[in-house]
């Protein structure tokens, strides 16, 4: 089974968020669980890949895709990586910018000329799959048009296409004049795109793809209601009979408290108690007072309000009546993050604010903090609170999307805290009874222990795939 997964970014070359660690872990576990799988991964070649790569990567040909503003180059490259086949899409007038990946004026037509230029070079790579797997709207237009106009060409008739939702927030939503200066779709296709008098890629790839993914089993239920879906809820129903619920897993390789670089001493379930070392050191360098007997919460998280760092924030004062300590690392919207500063001034030795995004701190704060706080208004799959369990840290989280699918509550018995309602006061109950909680040594740490022992990695969900790959052939 031949599989290309095209993603917008992938840990290892380039990451902005959960969709990197994903690209960047699900294909070397299918192929793991399965040999008999080639699962390669095609990514745009922006200029960040390029200069840490440089001529390492091999230069396999050029072709010029036809967009309507005129014929672009697109050169492909290719590169190993832990056993697994990258391909990367080389235009430079698209993808080397400086700044952040996206929200560039044009992404639109960046990531449609990605999207094309996939479908057009199958050749020069020389690879042609069984399966084509896209993920967001970055990538819809391929499942769009391999569906509209490629799979009348012999060479892709039989290539079935699998679209995954990571968040249905973004939809890739232009104005119908889209259609004439960036995709030139047939006006009689237009029907496939177009919604709510505009084009929307999402729902494009949801019409046209043959098999739809989420990234847990209750956020794709979630997404057949409207306050989940964004307005696709009517699509998500229409299509329901292709959709499936995975769970992501984490890589837990990478994300390992017994061998990861970034932390000392490494620690696991069985030598728990070197964690405690950890955190005094994590303490220290964030300028807290070192004391092992306050209860250290921490948040990693986009400061975005719909990662419930509201909710965070309007009970902030009732949370610091606790023996806590609160440590934030994360960036986003200036009025959280002016929030989080303001907090550290108020409360020194107590509360750090970091306000960056550097993933080798954030390994040391999962293995140095007692608790981890995510408390999502909406949360397709979540990635942190697996990897916090796996260190170690307790996590806190609102039963939405894959959080609730991921943590159960310590009163029924679980391996964390979990609130229902997306409600301050009932977040703050929940981390008054962790914090209570943590008072207590012996029954904290056994929770902790639990946490750390549950299986985040891809093994049973890189089968899911591969069961619904096999129903497609
Ligand atoms: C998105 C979602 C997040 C999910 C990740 C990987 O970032 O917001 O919940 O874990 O994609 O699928």
């Amino acid at each position: 089974m031949k599989i290309l997964y095209v993603a917008s970014e992938c840990k290892g070359f380039i990451a902005t968020g959960g969709l990197a660690e994903v690209a960047g872990s699900l294909p070397k576990a299918i192929m793991k669980k399965r040999r008999s799988y080639d699962v390669r991964v095609v990514l745009p070649l922006y200029k960040q890949i390029k200069e840490k790569f440089g001529n390492e990567l091999v230069y396999l040909g050029h072709k010029y895709v036809n967009m309507p503003r005129e014929n672009c180059y697109a050169g492909v490259f290719t590169y190993e990586l832990d056993g697994v086949k990258y391909y990367f899409i080389d235009n430079e007038y698209f993808f080397k910018r400086d700044g952040s990946l996206y929200g560039h004026f044009d992404d639109g037509e960046r990531f449609a000329f990605f999207s094309k230029a996939v479908l057009e070079t199958l050749d020069i790579m020389d690879f042609y799959p069984n399966i084509i797997h896209t993920n967001d709207w970055h990538t819809a237009l391929v499942n769009i048009y391999l569906d509209i106009y490629y799979k009348k060409h012999s060479y892709y008739t039989n290539i079935k296409s699998v679209f995954t939702i990571h968040n249905i927030e973004y939809q890739g939503v232009y104005g119908l004049d889209f259609n004439k200066n960036v995709m030139s779709i047939d006006p009689k296709y237009l029907s496939i795109v177009e919604y709510n008098g505009a084009i929307n890629l999402v729902k494009g790839a949801i019409v046209t793809a043959d098999l739809v993914t989420t990234v847990s089993p209750n956020y794709a239920n979630e997404i057949k209601n409207d306050f989940f879906a964004c307005g696709l809820a009517s699509i998500i129903n229409k299509n329901a009979h292709k959709l499936r619920g995975i769970i992501n897993g984490i890589d837990v390789n990478f994300y390992n408290p017994k061998t990861d670089k970034a932390i000392c001493p490494k620690y696991d379930a069985k030598t728990f108690e070197k964690k405690a070392k950890n955190k005094a050191k994590l303490q220290k360098m964030l300028g807290l007072e070192v004391n092992p007997d306050t209860c250290l919460i921490s948040i990693i998280s986009r400061l975005a309000s719909h990662k419930g760092i509201d909710l965070v924030i309007s009970r902030f004062h009732d949370i610091m009546r606790s023996n806590v300590q609160f440590v934030v690392l994360g960036t986003g919207d200036k009025y959280l993050e002016n929030k989080f500063c303001e907090f550290a001034g108020n409360y020194p030795g107590r509360v750090s604010a970091c306000i960056t995004f550097n993933n080798e701190l954030s390994r040391k704060i999962y293995a140095g903090s007692d608790v981890f706080l995510m408390p999502s208004k909406m949360e397709p799959c979540g990635l942190s609170q697996m990897i916090a369990s796996r260190y170690g840290a307790v996590p806190i989280v609102r039963a939405t999307g894959g959080l609730k699918d991921t943590i159960i509550d310590y009163g029924d018995d679980g391996n964390g805290f979990v609130f229902q309602d997306f409600n301050s006061f009932h977040m703050l109950d929940k981390v008054r009874q962790a914090a209570d909680l943590y008072q207590n040594k012996e029954e904290f740490n056994k929770l902790a222990k639990k946490a750390m022992s549950v299986d985040f990695s891809w093994m049973v969900s890189a089968l899911s795939y591969i069961n619904e790959y096999e129903k497609l052939k």
